[in-house]
């Protein structure tokens, strides 16, 4: 397997981000909340560098994509806080198409929330087809699929503490 960004890339990428939100937060108390299952890595190595206080949220997220239609969103949001007037920053392990994370900033502005800041830790170079801008990017990587650090194929990988690329032929387990 090819690695693209290894574990010391990462967690320096991922220090420098916090020191950004530190920055940026320290005036207000807020809500991290998490998109399942692909950022729960990436959360906890953030937040242990955060300085200020913050609660926890998490809100799951999957798209069924087929080869022709851009793919339905379902959004469960059963394991939210009420974020009604809080403060959040949005967390998601990649922007693709950027369909997810502009779909659930819409979510979570009807549900009341008083600012929504948003992070990706990768951004794939020349995929959004929906116009949305991180607030946060850790790295911008070439259109390859990724694995590991959150990341899955088929639901493994996730574990991987670096971020790789799977050969073509990688059957679907
Ligand atoms: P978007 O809605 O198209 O921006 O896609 C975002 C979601 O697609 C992410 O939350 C990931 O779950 C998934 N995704 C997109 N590209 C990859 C990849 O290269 N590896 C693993 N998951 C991916
Ligand atoms: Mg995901």
């Amino acid at each position: 397997m090819e690695v693209l960004i290894s574990e010391d890339r990462i967690r320096e990428r991922v220090e420098a981000l916090a020191d950004r939100v530190n920055a940026d937060f320290a005036d207000r108390p807020f809500v991290v909340v998490g998109i399942l299952t692909g950022s729960l890595v990436f959360l906890a190595d953030l937040i242990r560098r955060i300085q200020h206080p913050h609660q926890i949220g998490l809100i799951h997220a999957s798209s069924y994509r087929n080869s022709t239609t851009p793919g339905t969103l379902v959004v469960n949001d059963g394991l939210l806080p009420d974020i009604k007037g809080k403060h959040l920053l949005l967390l998601d392990d990649i922007l693709d198409s950027g369909q997810t994370l502009a779909r659930l900033v819409e979510h979570l502005q009807h549900k009341g929330a008083a600012s929504i800041r948003t992070c990706v830790l990768l951004r794939k170079i020349g995929r959004q087809t929906i116009a949305v801008e991180p607030d946060y990017t850790g790295f911008e990587i070439p259109d390859k699929f990724v694995i590991g650090y959150g990341l899955d194929f088929a639901d493994d990988y996730r574990h991987l503490p670096f971020i790789g690329v799977l050969p073509d032929n990688t059957p679907h387990p």
